[in-house]
């Protein structure tokens, strides 16, 4: 059998620019060379594809890919923008379709979906550039005020009073048009690694020990102060049921192939929240999504057979879908 051709898309116009580089790098050298031939291309943070390489956006315009492996963070890669790239080029891509990338880019809407499907998510008010100035809160403090659609907590805020309150909606506005305030939650934080098309699978949960106020910008990437626990150091019960909601809120939004599910428990009540679904997470060699599948068992290369074969298989069933009236 021919080897797969993979071509490694990373780098791209993000906050998560630099990250993605890093776990790109990761899966390069770990994609097995007697069973892929790996094409690289390197998109600017520009948003410049570098090198003379591009994808085209033809059926059959991208003759020596099999596979695309988008290793794209945030936005114009993580949001759905990439993904319409991939269908109009009709080529076969490793991660959630565009559907599913955006709707877990944009928080606001990722609650919306949550909460028509049952599935808990943390009391929010959600707010526009131009209705902040007077806007009430009807939630207690701590708030967590957000940028609709970004990642890496850059321009969130967690504020105790009305001042602060303000100074925080101002920041979040500058990096979106659409802004979520959330009821902040005091207690522990939890992720869930998920993969699959049909019948998705849960990882190990573990559990995000921030160094700081919550886990920001600095705790993530810079100071290296937060602490992991894998597995999270909670019961058999508290396990099972992390994991069943991460793949339902995985269903909920339609992902397909692999994602990242963020939840938030309280302290007081035990309740657990879903904060966010992560569509391309972190996939360096100490990025949480391969180390939750490496202890359920799944090593890094085997994760990276998996997620391409279940890009493969759905390509395989996109060729049953007619598109115009036979
Ligand atoms: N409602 C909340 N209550 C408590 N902590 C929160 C809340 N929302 C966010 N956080 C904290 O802020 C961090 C970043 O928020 P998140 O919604 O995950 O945004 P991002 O997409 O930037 O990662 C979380 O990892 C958590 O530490
Ligand atoms: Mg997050």
């Amino acid at each position: 059998m021919p080897n797969i051709r993979v071509a490694v898309l990373y780098g791209g116009r993000s906050g998560e620019h630099e990250i993605s580089v890093r776990s790109a790098k990761s899966i390069i050298a770990a994609l097995d060379r007697t069973k892929y031939d790996v094409v690289e291309y390197f998109i600017s943070k520009e948003g410049k594809w570098e090198g003379g390489r591009m994808i085209v956006p033809e059926p059959g315009g991208n003759p020596g890919i099999d596979v695309i492996f988008p290793v794209l963070h945030g936005t114009f890669g993580e949001d759905g923008t990439m993904q319409g790239l991939f269908e109009l080029a009709d080529i076969a891509y490793v991660g959630p379709g565009v559907l599913a990338s955006s709707l877990a880019m944009d928080k606001e809407v990722f609650k919306r979906v949550m909460r028509a499907s049952g599935l808990p998510v943390v009391e929010s008010v959600t707010l526009y550039r131009e209705s902040i100035a007077g806007a009430k809160i009807d939630l207690p403090f701590p708030l967590f005020v957000k940028p609709a659609n970004l990642g890496s907590s850059v321009g969130i805020s967690k504020v105790k009073n009305d001042a602060e309150l303000r100074v925080a909606l101002q920041e979040a506005a500058k990096y979106d048009h659409k802004i979520v305030v959330e009821r902040g939650i005091t207690g522990r934080e939890f992720e869930c690694s998920v993969m699959g098309n049909a019948a998705p699978l849960a990882a190990t949960p573990c559990e995000v020990l921030p160094s700081r106020e919550f886990y920001d910008y600095e705790d993530k990437y810079l100071l290296d102060k937060a602490v992991i626990e894998l597995p999270a150091k909670i019961s058999a019960e508290e396990t099972a049921e992390i994991q069943r909601l991460a793949v339902l809120a995985y269903q909920a939004c339609e992902c397909e192939g692999m994602s990242r599910v963020d939840f938030l428990q309280e302290a007081a009540t035990g309740r657990l929240y879903i904060n966010e679904i992560n569509t391309i997470p972190g996939f360096t060699s100490i990025s949480m999504f391969p180390k939750m599948w490496a202890h359920a068992g799944v090593a890094y290369s085997d994760l990276l057979d998996r997620i391409i074969t279940y890009a493969l298989e759905r390509q395989a069933r996109k060729k049953a879908t007619r598109y115009t009236k036979e």
